[in-house]
C-alpha cells in the first residue's frame, strides 16, 4: 500500500460489498468504512423525530447536525449517534424502507460526502457505499463494482438475517431490494453506476473469499 490512498467498492443492496470490504482491508491492513451508515444514521434520526420525509430542507439540516462516531471494535464498528449505540437500529426493517428516500437527497449528500472525504484523506482505506468511485473517490485508483442477481441478494440477506436469529420474509425481502435498487438508481445526484473504470465482478456463484481474491489480483494492488 505505498502510494495507494483509497479502494472504492460499489453496489447495489446486499451485493456483499461489506463482507468483502472488510477482508480486503483486514488483507491490506488498512482503514474500512461503510459509507451507507451515515445515511442510514440520518434516516434513522428523522424517523425518531418524526421529520417528514418529504422535507428536504429539515432532512438536510438534520444530516448537517448530526453527532456521528464511529467506534471500532473486536465484532466490527459500532455507530454511536450522540453517545449512543445505534448499530442495530440503523439496520431495522424501518430505516431500510426509507433510507433510499432519505439518500437521494441532495442536501442530505452534500452534508455526508465532504465528511466521508475527511475521513479517507486520513490514511489508506476501503470504503464501500454507492457513490465512492463516481463521486466520493472519483480519483481512486482501485475502483470495484459488485454485482449480483435480486433474487441472490435477497437470499443473502435472509440467510445473514437467519444467522442472527432473525427470521424475514423471502419474498418481502426481495420487494426491497428491487424497490431500493430502483430509487438509488434512479436518483439525480450521484445515482449508483459503475465509475467508467470500475472493475466489474459478477458475484452470482461466487463466496466472500472468491471475490477479495479477485480484488486481490487487481493491477493497481500489485
Ligand atoms: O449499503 P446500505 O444498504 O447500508 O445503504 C443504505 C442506503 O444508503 C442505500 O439505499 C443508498 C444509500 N447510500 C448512498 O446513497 N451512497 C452511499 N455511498 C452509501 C449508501
Amino acid at each position: 500500500m505505498t502510494d495507494l490512498i483509497a479502494i472504492a467498492i460499489d453496489g447495489p443492496a446486499a451485493s456483499g460489498k461489506t463482507a468483502v470490504g472488510r477482508k480486503v482491508a483486514e488483507r491490506l491492513g488498512c482503514r474500512f468504512l461503510d459509507t451507507g451508515g451515515a445515511y442510514r444514521a440520518v434516516t434513522l434520526e428523522a424517523l425518531r423525530q418524526g421529520v417528514d420525509l418529504d422535507d428536504e430542507s429539515k432532512l438536510s439540516e438534520l444530516a448537517e447536525n448530526i453527532d456521528i462516531e464511529l467506534i471500532g471494535g473486536p465484532d466490527g464498528d459500532r455507530l454511536l449517534i450522540a453517545g449512543a449505540d445505534v448499530t442495530d437500529d440503523i439496520r431495522s426493517p424501518a430505516v431500510d424502507r426509507a433510507v433510499s428516500q432519505v439518500s437521494a437527497m441532495s442536501g442530505v449528500r452534500a452534508a455526508v460526502v465532504p465528511q466521508q472525504r475527511r475521513i479517507a484523506a486520513q490514511g489508506p482505506i476501503v470504503m464501500v457505499g454507492r457513490d465512492i468511485g463516481t463521486v466520493v473517490l472519483s480519483d481512486s485508483k482501485v475502483k470495484i463494482y459488485m454485482e449480483a442477481s435480486a433474487e441472490i441478494r435477497a437470499d443473502r440477506r435472509v440467510r445473514e438475517m437467519e444467522r442472527s436469529g432473525r427470521s424475514l420474509d423471502p419474498m418481502q425481502v426481495l420487494e426491497d431490494i428491487v424497490r431500493r435498487d430502483r430509487i438509488d438508481s434512479e436518483r439525480e445526484d450521484s445515482p449508483l453506476k459503475p465509475a467508467d473504470d470500475a472493475l466489474c465482478i459478477d458475484t452470482d456463484g461466487l463466496d466472500v473469499g472468491q471475490v477479495v481474491e479477485r480484488i486481490m489480483r487487481h493491477p493497481g494492488l500489485s
